[in-house]
């Protein structure tokens, strides 16, 4: 199955994707854990995109449509994917499309994620990633079983740079403004199916599920 996962910062991508992920069979392809990632390890890349991400802006679409470019044109490409954090504008949507058709591969749907800023701040307020696989927590909502401790690989646990609350509100703004363009753009291709975000991280599952079976 073929999928982006769209919705707000915080709104349960990363959540989902890691179960619909294993339910599914599909590879989980976050664009946010891919710059972190450089981020850590010092890359060019990393370097680049660690000023925007530190302020909430989005980083350049050229560069995260070679990430995505790169990863699709390899012989090993998955043929089975959920993206989560990407495409984000336009720009990237139209991008991706491309490389989707030089693939040879076709999307099976575009779950859009709902949530209210409220919920949003509520959440990522108490979020803490692990170090090492990144596997999203919430201090309240899904807390780990040891504190501060992976439950799947035992890394540390941390708050992420980019979850201050002025970040937070940039990264809401700019969501909210390029978000209008990508909706069309996916409901012109009747690919466009919405969520409903609240409620319990099981619950969501169900509902994300219910959607790719019918
Ligand atoms: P990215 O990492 O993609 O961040 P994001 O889209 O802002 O989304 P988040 O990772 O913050 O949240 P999420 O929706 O995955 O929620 P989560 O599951 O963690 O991008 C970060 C930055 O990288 C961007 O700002 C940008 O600079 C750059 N970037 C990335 N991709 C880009 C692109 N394509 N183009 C340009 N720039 C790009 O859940 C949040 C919290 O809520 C957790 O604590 C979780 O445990 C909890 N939770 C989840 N579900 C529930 C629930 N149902 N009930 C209660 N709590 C819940």
């Amino acid at each position: 199955m073929r999928v982006i996962l769209l919705g707000p910062p915080g709104s349960g991508k990363g959540t989902q994707a890691k179960l619909l992920g294993q339910r599914f069979a599909m590879t989980h392809i976050s664009t946010g854990d891919i710059l972190r990632e450089s981020i850590r390890q010092g890359t060019p890349l990393g370097k680049e995109a660690q000023g925007y991400m530190d302020s909430g802006r989005l980083v350049p679409d050229a560069l995260v449509n070679d990430i995505i470019a790169e990863r699709f044109g390899r012989p090993d490409r998955p043929g089975s994917f959920l993206m989560d954090g990407y495409p984000r504008t336009l720009n990237q949507a139209e991008a991706f499309d491309g490389v989707l058709r030089r693939a040879g591969l076709k999307l099976d749907v575009v779950l859009a994620l709902q949530a209210p800023d409220w919920e949003i701040i509520r959440r990522i307020s108490g979020r803490r990633i692990c170090l090492k696989d990144q596997t999203p927590y919430h201090i309240l909502y899904n807390p780990p079983k040891t504190p501060d401790v992976c439950d799947l690989c035992g890394g540390p646990l941390s708050q992420r740079d980019d979850d201050r609350a002025e970040t937070v509100t940039s990264r809401l703004k700019q969501y909210h403004a390029t978000l209008g363009g990508m909706l069309a753009f996916y409901e012109r291709q009747h690919l466009l199916r919405e969520v409903n975000g609240l409620g319990t991280i099981p619950e969501v599952f169900a509902a994300c599920v219910e959607q790719l079976e019918h």
